[in-house]
């Protein structure tokens, strides 16, 4: 049954974000979609609308670009879209050495994966207290358990430990008036993240046990969000090694990976 309210999904283009587009419209979600791609973006609209009888929209936009969370709340109260989930996706990471990254590239992989995530959070709690509820799905990593990495992107996962909080901040905050955060710590996940982050190569090196395919992640992301859990790790072997960075030193953690997480650490 088609539902009356939107879920919006940043990242949609690809990967988990196009899955996760699916799956909430399979549940009868209306869509809004973004990302910058506009020509993915029309083409999964249209397959949304055609597949599962949804209305679908999108709005193109660079999560880089500070005015980007105020221009996609925009267009959703300037179009009447009541949005009842807002999904925070977009992502990627820097396959550099922190010493070896330019100031702006980090200052924008900064804005894409943190302020822009606390812009959109902010623009849509205000919705959601307004009518009394709302959910927000934080993609997050199971990088944000780990020691930080030194061999690929070392900005990565303490961005993700922060927008893990951000999330916790909104449970402890706002549970109480109807609002809920999940933060979804995916392992490896066959997507396009490691050919868009230049490590390809890397993610190719991590044995096949290790990696889940996007459908699954993206299937049980919906249903802890749609639940209200306030976090969701995919897979027993993932939660197993989220386990283990909550209560092993770090250095032994830092010595197993680097035999398993194709270069994470070197
Ligand atoms: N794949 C994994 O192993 C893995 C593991 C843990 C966590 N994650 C997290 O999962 C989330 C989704 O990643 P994925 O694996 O699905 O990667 P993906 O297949 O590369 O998709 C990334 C999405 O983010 C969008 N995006 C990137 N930069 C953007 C920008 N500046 N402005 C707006 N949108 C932007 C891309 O769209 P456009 O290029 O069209 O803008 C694309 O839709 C990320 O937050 C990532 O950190 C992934």
């Amino acid at each position: 049954m088609t539902k009356n309210t939107y879920a919006l999904i940043t990242g949609a283009s690809a990967g988990i974000g196009f899955e996760l587009a699916h799956q909430f419209a399979a549940k009868g979600y209306n869509i809004v979609l973004t990302a910058r791609r506009e020509d993915r973006l029309l083409q999964l609209s249209n397959t949304l609308m055609q597949q599962y009888g949804v209305d679908a929209k999108f709005i193109s936009a660079d999560l880089s670009d500070t005015d980007a969370p105020k221009q996609i709340h925009d267009f959703c109260k300037n179009s009447n879209l009541d949005i009842e989930i807002l999904v925070n996706n977009a992502g990627y990471s820097i396959n550099k050495k922190f010493h070896d990254t330019n100031e702006d590239d980090e200052d924008k992989f900064l804005t894409v994966l943190g302020t822009s995530v606390v812009h959109l959070t902010k623009f849509f709690v205000r919705d959601f207290l307004a009518r009394g509820s709302g959910k927000i799905m934080m993609v997050s990593s199971l990088a944000s358990f780990a020691p930080p990495s030194s061999g690929w992107g070392m900005m990565y996962g303490p961005v993700k430990t922060f927008v893990n909080r951000l999330g916790d901040a909104i449970n402890i905050n706002y549970n109480s008036r109807g609002i809920t955060a999940t933060n979804v710590c995916p392992g490896f996940t066959i997507t396009e993240f490691h050919t868009a982050s230049g490590m390809q190569d890397k993610m190719d090196a991590v044995p096949s046990f290790m990696k889940k395919d996007v459908k699954s992640v993206a299937r049980g992301a919906v249903e802890a969000t749609l639940k209200g859990k306030q976090v969701w790790v995919p897979g027993f072997l993932n939660k197993f090694l989220a386990f283990l960075c909550n209560v092993m030193p770090a250095r032994l953690i830092i010595k197993i990976s680097a035999r398993l997480a194709g270069g994470r650490y070197e």
